[in-house]
């Protein structure tokens, strides 16, 4: 078998009081649970990265910890029909270690469950060069959608996020090894 697809699990929020660990967590144990993904988390509220684009330490090891990954996840909320501005810099902030990987979103909000968001990343990982995953998870009203323990009972976004992780793994190894056997033309 394969050896694990490095997964970096990117949260979007850095708002006080943010409702996206209870997210974050969640999607966590769900990947944590599929062996075909050794799961990292990347919470942008713990690594500061300046809206500037300049070059600091911290910038430095987040590139390189890109740089080692396979795919990727956005857990994103959405704010005024748009992601979270945390989002575009750490977007921003790399180049070549987003390129010819694949990307996949957890949104989350009010009515809209981050679809609004979702799309719009769309349009921007598509500029770095990389794949977005067709499936997606979405939780509209979202504290509504998990109990006290963090746990939900909305089927379809459980299922969605089956469906999302078997697409991640799909792209993951075939980009993975076309990466290596067919460097990426940039
Ligand atoms: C500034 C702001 C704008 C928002 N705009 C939207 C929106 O356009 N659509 C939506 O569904 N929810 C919207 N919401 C609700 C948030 O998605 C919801 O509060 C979510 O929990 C925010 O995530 P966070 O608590 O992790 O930051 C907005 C919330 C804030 C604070």
């Amino acid at each position: 078998m394969d050896s694990p697809l490095r997964l970096e699990v990117i949260v979007a929020s850095v708002r006080p009081g943010r409702f996206a660990p209870v997210v974050a967590d969640w999607f966590l144990r769900t990947a944590r649970s599929d062996a075909r993904f050794d799961v990292g988390v990347i919470d942008l509220l713990h690594i500061p990265l300046p809206t500037d684009l300049s070059e600091t330490p911290e910038v430095a090891a987040y590139r390189e910890r890109l740089a080692a990954a396979a795919a990727f996840v956005v857990v994103t909320s959405e704010y005024n029909h748009g992601y979270p501005a945390s989002v575009k810099t750490a977007l921003d902030t790399a180049k070549h270690e987003w390129r010819a990987k694949p990307i996949g979103f957890v949104g989350y909000g009010g009515l809209s469950g981050g679809l609004r968001a979702i799309e719009q990343l769309r349009q921007v990982v598509a500029e770095i060069h990389m794949v977005s995953i067709r499936e997606s998870v979405s939780f509209h009203q979202a504290k509504r959608a998990f109990d006290a323990d963090g746990e939900t009972k909305d089927g379809a976004a459980i299922d969605a996020a089956q469906r999302m992780l078997g697409q991640l793994a799909w792209w993951g190894r075939h980009l993975r090894t076309a990466r290596t056997t067919d460097p990426y033309p940039s």
